[in-house]
């Protein structure tokens, strides 16, 4: 089942999400299939569960469309519970980045090349791993959405404020956009 994608604005993509017990939450695969159902009718290569109203510590990654340029991205699919990043190394590199949550805007974002992140899987087995370039960008990208965080707060104040107009209205739902998503600030039952 595709899910409305929560736009920039709402609060829960504020909010630190909490980590999930498997007792709490034994329908979490379920979940999981709707994320990537979700993603892949958006054209994204990640999505985090607060992305979609719930403030849990989970996210999903397809970055097989990468694997032009890395052919050991060919399979990577993957869902992550409970993550943290243990460890950020290597000299900041630009990319382009997008996010599902804020339609129509890519800036250029500055991360480290290399992680080391815990996570459970969709089968609550622990790994601990390591990952490098476009990988590592799109853990790191869908990481700061379970902390709270956006792509938009590591730009220049200046671009922010250049950008201010244009988040105001993806908030009110003036944008163009193909999938379903949820606006903050439309008035309900009007
Ligand atoms: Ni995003």
């Amino acid at each position: 089942m595709k899910l409305p994608i929560i736009a920039y604005g709402d609060p829960v993509l504020r909010r630190k999400a909490i980590a999930i017990e498997p007792v709490e939450y034994p329908h979490i695969k379920q979940l999981c299939e709707d994320m990537f159902e979700t993603m892949y009718a958006a054209r994204g290569v990640g999505l985090a569960a607060p992305q979609v109203g719930i403030s849990m510590r989970l996210f999903v990654i397809d970055a097989s469309v990468f694997d032009d340029d890395e052919p050991e991205l060919k399979d990577f699919k993957k869902v992550f519970i409970n993550a943290q990043i243990l460890e950020e190394s290597g000299n900041e590199w630009s990319f382009n980045e997008g996010c599902l949550s804020i339609p129509d805007i890519r800036e250029d974002v500055s991360r480290k090349p290399n992680i080391k992140i815990s996570y459970y899987d969709e089968d609550w087995k622990h790994h601990e791993e390591t990952y490098s370039g476009m990988a590592a960008r799109i853990i790191q990208h869908e990481y700061d959405h379970i902390e709270g965080k956006l792509f938009l707060d590591k730009l220049s104040p200046l671009r922010k404020r250049l950008l201010e107009k244009k988040l105001n209205d993806i908030s009110k739902g003036i944008v163009d956009v193909e999938y379903k998503m949820k606006f903050p600030a439309v008035k309900k039952g009007r």
